[in-house]
């Protein structure tokens, strides 16, 4: 019999990916999800519990029922602006949410847990890498929400034993390879999908927020990782905790960054078209520049990306949305 690994919001872009990467790693996710967020089409490797986190009884039962030997958790809000203009919102959501899942883990007595945390966590940055000593400050309730869970984990760990990995991510992009699932946030907020969606004509032309950055080309700097990557990533954070690993949070990103004006190219070299576009105010709370130094999850996980190049990142997510939304070509 496989082991079973309960993922919390495994109906959406990063959830689904990981659900894939467990399935090939011989593991069955058992996805809980409300479908606010995220597609039921998207949860193809294993059962679907349709029901909210904040729902105690549909928690106790998914781990009465099934079992988990561990717990990956993605659910949660993730829309930066939003979050600012209704915190109680994403403080309910997010960190309500994660300590009802840590008491029903207790109950269950289930003792490693993977987290969806976020660079989001270390605010304004202080230097041009940022590895995880460096301040966490963050600068939006939602990178707020996520730091508390983080710490809630510590406690968790001193008190309990809880075994967990905070795996901050930096920019998630792409769609898996296979094609088989891809990101589909409503409403979009994120660069490379909007910029797919602006070159197949859908919606208004891309706005860049922000031209005059002290940067290369004056347009901001970020870090994308491949979401397949990413769900890599948690597969070892995992083995690794379940084999007595150590804890503690982790960054998930490939060391080099990207300018907006180079995502965009990078999507018009895919599509063979040119993206709609126009320079619009900054983005308020956006930071110049955020690349991670991953040295760390490299020596804990033995974790490298695959698909690190931007181009090829890309690719992947323009070949899912043109078929996703604009029929094969
Ligand atoms: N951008 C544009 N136009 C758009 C969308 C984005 O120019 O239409 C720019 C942003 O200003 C930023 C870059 O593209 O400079 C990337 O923006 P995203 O919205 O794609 O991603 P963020 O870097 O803002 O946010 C991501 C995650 C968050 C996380 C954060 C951590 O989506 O969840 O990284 O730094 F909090």
């Amino acid at each position: 019999m496989t082991r079973k690994i309960l993922v919390t919001g495994g109906a959406g872009y990063i959830g689904a990916h990981v659900c894939k990467a467990l399935a090939g790693a011989g593991y069955t996710p058992v996805t809980i999800d409300d479908l606010a967020h995220g597609h039921r089409d998207a949860v193809r490797w294993g059962p679907l519990i349709a029901a909210d986190l904040a729902d105690r009884d549909a928690l106790a039962a998914a781990f009465a029922t099934h079992s988990p030997s561990a717990v990956i958790h993605l659910a949660g809000f993730i829309e930066v602006g939003e979050s600012t203009r209704d915190p109680l919102r994403f403080f309910r959501n997010n960190v309500a949410n994660a300590i009802g899942l840590l008491e029903a883990m207790r109950t269950a007595v289930v003792g490693a847990i993977v987290f969806s945390s976020t660079a989001a966590v270390y605010g304004a940055p202080q230097s041009d890498l940022i590895d995880e000593r460096h301040p966490t400050a963050p600068v939006s309730p939602y990178g707020e929400t996520k730091l508390m869970v983080e710490r809630i984990l510590a406690w968790s760990g001193v008190a309990h034993g809880l075994g967990w990995r905070a795996l901050r991510y930096f920019n998630a992009a792409g769609a898996d390879p296979a094609g088989e699932i891809g990101e589909d946030h409503s409403p979009e907020t994120h660069l490379v999908p909007r910029a797919c969606l602006a070159a197949l004509g859908k919606g208004p032309p891309l706005d860049i927020f922000g031209a005059d950055y002290p940067t290369r080309d004056g347009t901001a700097i970020r870090d994308y990782v491949h979401v397949s990557d990413l769900a890599a990533a948690h597969v070892s954070a995992l083995d690794r905790l379940m084999a007595g690993s150590a804890s503690g949070p982790l960054n998930l990103g490939t060391g080099r960054g990207h300018t907006v004006a180079e995502v965009i190219g990078a999507v018009e070299k895919a599509a063979g078209r040119p993206v709609p576009k126009r320079v619009s105010p900054r983005r308020q709370g956006d930071a110049p520049a955020l690349v991670a130094n991953p040295a760390e999850a490299r020596r804990e996980l033995g974790w490298t990306p695959m698909i690190p190049a931007l181009d090829a990142i890309v690719e992947t997510a323009w070949r899912w949305h043109l078929r996703r939304h604009g029929g094969e070509r």
